[in-house]
């Protein structure tokens, strides 16, 4: 009964993201070198660098560090709904929303791009959560 539960509770975690979003970390996958990583993904998420301002920031500075919860823009003020899939369905559903954001806060954060490896780690780490 128990490993049913847990079938259950995995196959909903990977339902979280649109058709649309996982065929595009499938493609990922195939022009990335390692299987995608969560731990991987957190690292990524938390690190702190010196952004595009030239000051200390990190994708937590706005998102929090508990996806479940809603964050704050640092810049502006704004107040983020939560990341996590599990806290809010409409995350990782419009891959256009995906694509955009990821582009602009891996600049935000890292002054480049994400690479495809770096992009899947990090949406299956925001998959995963819990
Ligand atoms: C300067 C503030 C800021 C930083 C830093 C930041 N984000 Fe965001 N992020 C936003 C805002 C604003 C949105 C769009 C508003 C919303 O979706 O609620 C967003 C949206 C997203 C989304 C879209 C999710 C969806 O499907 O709706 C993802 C994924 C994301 N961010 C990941 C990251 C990652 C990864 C990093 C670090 C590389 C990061 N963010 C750093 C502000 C930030």
């Amino acid at each position: 009964m128990k490993s049913i539960l847990i079938a259950v509770v995995c196959a909903s975690s990977l339902m979280a993201a649109s058709p649309e979003v996982g065929n595009y970390m499938q493609q990922l996958q195939t022009e990335a070198s390692e299987p995608f990583d969560a731990a991987r993904g957190e690292a990524l998420f938390t690190a702190e660098q010196i952004g595009k301002k030239g000051t200390k920031i990190a994708c937590t500075s706005c998102h929090g560090s508990d996806l479940t919860q809603k964050g704050k823009n640092v810049n502006t003020g704004k107040i983020i709904d939560a990341l996590s899939p599990g806290a809010n369905p409409a995350r990782l559903t419009s891959l256009k929303e995906v694509k955009k954001w990821l582009r602009r806060n891996f600049k935000d954060v890292y002054n480049r791009e994400g690479t495809a490896q770096e992009k899947g780690d990090v949406l299956t780490y925001i998959m995963q959560y819990r």
